[in-house]
């Protein structure tokens, strides 16, 4: 995947950009608060159809303005392709893929396939299981519509049962007649989904080793664990069969407990990913830059699979990660990404010297200037 060119208007800062890429490592320089973030959000935007920042489509448009414009060209395996998005005030969209205008958001979805980077996602590693559960997501669902879909459907469903729950003691009957049935549903798509999340994180520990060690040159080796909440074994959450009647046990055994907190106690919203070094767990005895290598070897895994899926990588997008790497880490992402392109930002005018061949961009104001063009983009 190689995101050639994007033209922006009136989106964050930026009241209009057309900037061209090369298809090895494209740098974003400039101090703080001039652009560089949100060139980088109107790229992934393009891409998922919303932002890593925020939650309003609104804010993403420039002050004072109508109307934000994306139109992002990019190739794929096959052929020349065109995103283009227009976002209004009152969360309507326009988009079209190829010229030609998409119903919904989801048809243009995964088109233009990109992994994001960012401080935030070290978060991953160190924090709790929120974000572990957001890096799965993230990565499945680029590769299967099928999982989107099981997701929202267990999300409406935990909704309702939740609800269920916090009204069994005003209404006991109409819970005694129904939790069996909310219980059901819950557990057949908790099983497709801790399926789907078992086989990612099978497929991706893989790759998260190999990176680490190409990264910090020990031999530790880390292990990544899908951790489910109905506690099985990795074989038993490979049967989908007996997760679904495992977790519907689960469900039918401690009505009284779950009504007491007025929440459903078991299913994959409650699940984590085990991550340690040498048998330790990284969340709390690994350090800092061993924190940094296996956040950053978790999103280069996540492109692995994704080639894997569809025959070329992502574009990796790197928002302001260098200053938080050491210099093997930060030569690792500017001059050994290989056959992949990258598009980094950084405040350190440093990084511009260190990369040895790519285009440099210098931002300033919304405003982006290509310097010193060692590789221009092929066409
Ligand atoms: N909707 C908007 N309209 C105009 N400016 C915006 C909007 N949203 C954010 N900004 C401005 O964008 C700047 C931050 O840009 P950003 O890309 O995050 O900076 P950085 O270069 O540090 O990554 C801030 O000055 C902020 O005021
Ligand atoms: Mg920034």
């Amino acid at each position: 995947m190689y995101c050639k060119r994007i033209a922006v208007r009136d989106f964050r800062n930026i009241e209009r950009a057309e900037i061209s890429f090369c298809e090895g490592v494209n740098i974003l320089a400039g101090e703080n608060a001039q652009g560089k973030t949100n060139l980088l959000e109107a790229i992934f935007y393009a891409s998922v159809g919303r932002s890593f920042r925020s939650a309003f489509t609104s804010q993403m448009i420039r002050f004072g303005c109508e109307c934000a414009d994306i139109s992002l060209d990019f190739r794929d395996r096959k052929r020349d392709q065109n995103i283009h998005v227009r976002i209004f005030q009152e969360k309507q969209r326009l988009v079209e893929k190829n010229g030609i205008r998409a119903e919904r958001l989801s048809d243009i979805m995964g088109s233009f396939r990109a992994v994001l980077f960012c401080p935030e996602h070290l978060s991953i590693i160190k924090d709790g299981p929120s974000g572990r559960r957001g890096y799965m997501d993230m990565a499945i669902s680029r590769m299967y519509p099928l999982y989107i879909h099981s997701l929202q459907k267990y999300n409406h469903i935990l909704k309702q049962r939740n609800a269920l729950l916090k009204n069994a003691l005003a209404d006991r009957r109409s819970f005694d007649d129904t939790i069996e049935l909310w219980s059901m549903q819950l557990a057949h798509e908790a099983a497709v989904i801790s399926q789907m999340r078992l086989e990612f994180i099978r497929r991706a520990e893989v790759y998260i080793s190999k990176f680490f060690s190409e990264m910090t040159g020990n031999n530790e080796i880390p292990k990544v664990i899908y951790h489910g909440s109905s506690s099985q074994s990795e074989e038993e959450y490979a049967d989908k069969t007996k997760t679904e009647e495992r977790y519907m046990s689960l469900l039918m055994s401690s009505h009284e407990r779950e009504i007491y907190a007025g929440a459903t106690l078991w299913g994959i919203h409650k699940d984590d990913i085990d991550i340690s070094l040498n048998g330790k767990s990284a969340r709390i005895f690994a350090s800092q830059g061993q924190q940094r290598s296996l956040a950053l070897a978790m999103k280069l895994a996540e492109g692995e699979i994704c080639r894997e899926e569809f025959g070329d990588y992502p574009v990796f997008l790197f928002d302001d990660v260098l200053s938080e790497l050491d210099s093997t880490r930060r030569d690792y992402l500017i001059n050994r990404m290989e056959d992949k392109q990258v598009i980094i930002t950084t405040c350190e005018p440093d990084a511009l010297r260190s990369l040895m061949n790519g285009v440099k961009i210098k931002v300033e104001s919304g405003r982006y200037e290509q310097v010193g063009s060692d590789i221009l983009p092929r066409t």
